[in-house]
């Protein structure tokens, strides 16, 4: 009886070590391969790799890790790509930051872009988030300005909740999330329907969607290259791979939803949104009855600001889903002000 008092204590005391444990990898430089996990797509840096165990299976997880360009502030700010975006997405952000002194992290998360593609793996926001810290404390990074963008502001939020200690402040960029879909009405897709969507996906698709929603349907040759980005994974080595992941990703957004948890952020917070933004989970194959209740930034960027503890709301009227990409200088302007107030 004592023996196994004092083994059930040992356990305990054990913990903290174990999830260090379960943290750690190795952080590998190039030169890779131009195709990494089914991307050739040229990055604007090259990639650096954290190779890490998780689920039973070695994983790679890609990034961009770029030092502040001019004087150090000290601090570091970790870029959160969405569901169609990749690390280099952030290409304008990051030198915006840069300039200002940030070293500036940009994973490409299990599943997207230049990291794995896992046949089988159990995707969750949960999940996505303690990746994301373990490639942080492999690189000696504890605390953080967290930015996330679309699926990645989802991702923001439940990171956030899991180590708000590590989270010195929070943008929320156009999330995804900002309502419970299935709670509104979307029915739930199974994995094999919503991996025929993405399987289907074409130039023309991908370009049509987003032209209608991210740039609220103006189009410049400059967009070209983000559609590229995607069709060069879509027909990509990793094909079969990576539609079965953006399906279980889309999955992960329906099962785990953020939208109660708003008011238990602790830092201080940003949300940002275009009011011609439309992205709504589900919106395409909801009963259209359901599918007009949905994505309405307008309502959801004041209903969710009125429930952060410390948060700040900026709506831009006329954007839609990527204000980065589409009105830079605005964004950034703003960003850093925020940052720096
Ligand atoms: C990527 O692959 C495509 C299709 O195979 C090829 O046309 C393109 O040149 C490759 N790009 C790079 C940067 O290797
Ligand atoms: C990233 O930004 C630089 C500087 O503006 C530009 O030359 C480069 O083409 C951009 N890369 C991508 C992939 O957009
Ligand atoms: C918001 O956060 C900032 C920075 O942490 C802090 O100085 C300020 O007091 C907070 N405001 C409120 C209302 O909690």
């Amino acid at each position: 009886m004592r023996l196994s008092l004092l083994s059930g204590l040992l356990v305990a005391a054990l913990q903290p070590a174990a999830v260090a444990a379960q943290a750690s990898g190795t952080i590998l430089d190039g030169p890779f391969p131009a195709d990494l996990h089914g991307s050739n797509f040229t990055y604007p840096w090259p990639p650096r790799v954290f190779r890490f165990s998780s689920q039973l299976q070695e994983l790679d997880m890609a990034f961009l890790d770029v030092p502040p360009c001019g004087a150090p502030n000290g601090k570091t700010a970790v870029l959160l790509h969405g569901k169609n975006f990749c690390a280099p997405t952030w290409n304008g952000t990051i030198r915006a930051l840069s300039a200002r002194g940030y070293r500036v992290v940009a994973p490409d998360q299990v599943g997207f872009c230049k990291s794995s593609k896992p046949a089988a793996y159990q995707f969750s926001l949960h999940q996505l988030a303690m990746n994301t810290r373990a490639l942080l404390q492999a690189l000696g990074v504890e605390t953080f300005t967290l930015i996330g963008h679309s699926v990645g502001a989802m991702l923001s939020t439940r990171f956030a909740l899991l180590y708000p200690e590590a989270v010195e402040e929070l943008v929320l960029m156009c999330p995804v999330g900002l309502e419970d879909y299935i709670q509104k009405g979307v029915p739930y897709i199974s994995i094999e329907a919503s991996r025929a969507t993405e399987a289907a996906s074409t130039y023309a698709s991908i370009r049509g969607y987003q032209q209608a929603v991210y740039y609220v349907n103006e189009w410049r040759p400059a967009y070209d290259v983000w559609v590229n980005m995607l069709v060069n994974i879509y027909y990509g080595s990793a094909r079969e791979a990576f539609t079965k992941n953006q399906a279980q990703v889309v999955d992960m957004v329906l099962t785990g939803p953020v939208a109660p948890y708003f008011k238990d952020l602790k830092p201080r917070t940003l949300l940002v949104v275009g009011e011609k933004d439309r992205t709504a989970i589900g919106a395409a194959w909801a009963p259209p009855q359901v599918a007009a209740t949905l994505g309405h930034f307008d309502v959801l960027g004041p209903q969710v600001a009125s429930q952060l503890a410390n948060g700040t709301l900026i709506s831009y009227p006329d954007l839609g889903h990527t204000p980065q990409i589409s009105h830079p200088d605005i964004f950034h302007s703003d960003l850093l002000g925020w940052l720096s107030a």
